[in-house]
């Protein structure tokens, strides 16, 4: 399927991305890893605290990581090279008040991440799906400091083909998406 939009100077790139879960197990390079992070870091946050932080695996320590992940996700996700554990600081750093802005935030930084990986020719899935108390621990993150958001698995996407029957046949890239209108408003809502 190819997404389309009626809306003729919209960036392609919004159209390409989509969450394969089929990857190749090709090695990233430090090189290629690092691009990624940067393009999170110029992410824009309240009062630039930047409260996202990244703990990645690969390579030996790829298996310790992937135990963070529900099984429905290790399915296809333990054949992607590079998994990365992402937290938002909860507190601002200097003043210790809540951030109540962390999440979002974080929420901006991945996509930056994603985006700058599209540009690399590699593909990101984002998971919901794993286990909190295992993520801050095979992170070694503290969990009274940091909420544990969201596991993106990056790699290459490899073919449709390798993935089990059940899981082939949803290779595809939903144009499942809520309509303009459902989103947005001009204005108060009436009543
Ligand atoms: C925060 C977040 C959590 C997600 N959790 C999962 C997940 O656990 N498993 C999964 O297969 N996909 C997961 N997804 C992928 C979404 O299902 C996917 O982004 C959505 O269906 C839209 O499809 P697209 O990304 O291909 O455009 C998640 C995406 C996000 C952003």
């Amino acid at each position: 399927m190819t997404r389309t939009s009626p809306y003729t100077k919209l960036d392609p790139q919004f159209l390409y991305r989509w969450s394969p879960r089929s990857f190749l197990s090709d090695p990233l390079s430090d090189e290629d890893i690092m691009t990624l992070f940067e393009a999170a870091r110029w992410a824009p946050s309240c009062y630039n605290e930047q409260p996202w932080f990244f703990v990645y695996g690969r390579g030996d320590r790829l298996s310790e990581f992937q135990t963070a992940l529900v099984d429905g996700n290790r399915k296809w996700a333990d054949k992607a090279p590079l998994l990365i554990l992402v937290f938002a600081r909860n507190d601002f750093e200097e003043r210790g008040n809540p951030n109540h802005w962390a999440q979002f935030d974080s929420g901006s930084a991945w996509m930056s991440l994603c985006l700058q990986a599209q540009k690399m020719g590699l593909v990101c899935h984002a998971m919901g799906g794993f286990k909190k108390d295992r993520a801050h621990e095979v992170a070694n993150v503290n969990e009274d400091k940091f909420t544990a958001m969201c596991a993106i698995a990056v790699g290459k996407q490899g073919p449709a083909e390798s993935l089990d029957d059940d899981l082939k046949e949803r290779e595809d890239p939903s144009n499942d998406r809520r309509p303009l209108a459902d989103i947005v408003h001009e204005g108060p809502l009436p009543g």
